[in-house]
């Protein structure tokens, strides 16, 4: 192995940054660090970051993972960052001072500038260069918000004082001390005012969303040259970046077009790799970029689920059925068979395919028999509903396009480590669900570029075969049962759609 065979993962995410260190070619990971950091709620609908803790939690997770590990900077071959999305950021340029906090991609206080450009027209064609629908979720109209809001920022703006960055792009700006002001092509996919087909910023969607283009950064492809560091104490290349998302679809090495990976966290974040071809979804999943390399784009339909973890987090922390989320499969496992209890955690809204934002959570089937061990089984059936609803409209979405495999989800995150919740989800979907050895895949997917671009890892094929199977689910549901419960909870839905009382 050369002295510098070992590549540093930064998974800077909503709730927590992480470092995982790995050695390489087969990424192997050998040290892991982690912090959590301050969720601020200014307002109802408002979330916000302090970019100081995000950089200084970045800084302290990668220092620890070394100090752990026992390595020094020169045996890193370069750091890979993958990032919580969309999340916008802006800064002066001569002082690297952000004017405002962070605005976190789960924040709405645009929700009225984005319905007025909506009612405006301007749907089609931004759906049509992007990918994406006007919602407050991307980065656009946060960055206006603060240059309309922050006293002087679009005069600074205006003379090119001012620059704007999704997080991995701040972090960059650090960690390059201010020399490099650059991001990957998924991110800069994730803003608005990116055009997914020709690999640019639009400066007509820049003048619509009302930011200066001088503020945007320079876009190149996930593997790359992104400067150096010296902050570790010796230099280090920054040598990967991708959205968190579509590194987890490198690490799950979700590389052919049909692959689906999806991520469950607080919410479940699926995509399927629809290769060099744009899809444009007709139940209103979102078109992205998966990754580029080499200047070649492969690109994604992506749906969101908004509670998946968080229905856990509920029985735990709301009902207090459970003291720990480990302990939910089981006590769902004691459910009777042949009570059927739905429930639709709409408690943020519905995402895909409804994208209902008005509704809100519902229970139905219940009876004096209804007791803790059914509210659990409800909870992590909703999931798979859920999924099952995101899978069906991606399928619909690709019927044709790809070549008639065995549909297979790849999962990860923290949820799928309940073996009851993996195999509902397999039940419901009719289809194989697939566990890997490394479930931080995330964190795999940025080291990977990292190693890629140093010549240590091997291309796109050849890391694919390194992918391991830790458990595959297999679907034992009968067919007939399967239908009536997933009709069931399509009948839940609809009368929940739109349910403010
Ligand atoms: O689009 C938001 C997504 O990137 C956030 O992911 O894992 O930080 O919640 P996570």
């Amino acid at each position: 192995m050369p002295a510098n065979g070992h590549v540093l993962a930064l998974d800077q995410g909503t709730t927590s940054t992480r470092a995982i260190l790995y050695r390489t070619p087969e990424l192997v990971p050998v040290a892991t660090a982690q912090r959590e950091f301050a969720q601020h709620f200014p307002a109802s609908g408002w979330v916000e970051h302090a970019p100081e803790d995000l950089w200084e939690s970045s800084l302290a997770v990668m220092r620890e993972a070394l100090a752990r590990a026992g390595l020094r900077p020169a045996d890193i071959a370069g750091i890979g960052i993958a990032n919580q999305r969309e999340t916008a950021l802006v800064w002066d340029r001569r002082s690297g001072r952000p004017i405002h906090r962070a605005i976190v991609w789960q924040d709405r206080r645009t929700a009225g500038a984005c319905a007025a450009l909506r009612e405006a027209g301007h749907a089609a064609r931004v759906a049509e260069v992007t990918g994406l629908l006007i919602d407050p979720y991307f980065s656009a109209t946060k960055i206006a918000w603060m240059l309309d809001a922050v006293p002087g920022a679009r005069e600074a703006a205006a003379r090119g004082e001012l620059a704007f960055g999704t997080v991995d792009s701040f972090l960059l700006w650090r960690l390059t001390e201010g020399r490099v002001h650059a991001t990957d092509a998924t991110n800069a996919a994730r803003t608005l005012l990116f055009d997914i087909r020709q690999g640019r910023w639009d400066a007509g969607l820049c003048e619509l969303f009302r930011v200066p283009i001088s503020m945007l950064p320079e876009v190149r492809d996930c593997a790359a040259e992104f400067g150096t560091t010296g902050v570790l104490g010796g230099r280090v290349p920054v040598l990967g970046i991708a959205g968190d998302q579509q590194a987890a679809t490198l690490g799950q090495a979700c590389l052919r077009p049909g692959m689906v990976k999806a991520t469950y966290g607080t919410g479940c974040f699926a995509l399927v790799n629809t290769g060099e071809r744009l899809v444009a979804s007709r139940h209103r999943l979102l078109t992205t970029i998966a990754y580029q390399l080499g200047g070649r784009r492969t690109y994604a339909l992506e749906g969101a689920i908004f509670v998946a973890g968080a229905a856990v987090q509920w029985l735990r922390d709301g009902l207090r059925l459970i003291r720990d989320a480990a302990e939910s499969g089981a006590l769902a496992a004691r459910s009777d068979p042949a009570a059927r209890l739905y429930l639709v955690p709409a408690f943020v809204g519905l995402g895909v395919p409804h994208w209902d934002s008005e509704a809100r959570g519902a229970i139905y089937g219940l009876t004096r028999a209804s007791g803790p061990a059914d509210f659990a089984r409800a909870a992590l059936e909703s999931v798979g509903y859920q999924t099952c609803d995101l899978i069906t409209a991606m399928q619909s979405d690709m019927a044709g396009l790809t070549e008639a495999g065995e549909a297979v989800l790849r999962v990860d995150g923290g949820m799928v480590a309940s073996d009851w919740t993996m195999q509902f989800l397999a039940d419901i979907l009719g289809a194989p669900v697939d566990r890997p050895v490394l479930q931080e895949t995330t964190a795999l997917g940025a080291a990977y570029l990292a190693g890629l671009q140093a010549g240590l890892c091997p291309e796109p094929e050849g890391f694919a075969r390194h992918w391991q199977l830790q458990r595959r689910f297999l679907p034992a549901m009968p067919a007939e049962a399967r239908e009536a419960a997933y009709q069931g909870w399509r009948r839940a839905v609809r009368r929940t759609l739109s349910s403010v009382l």
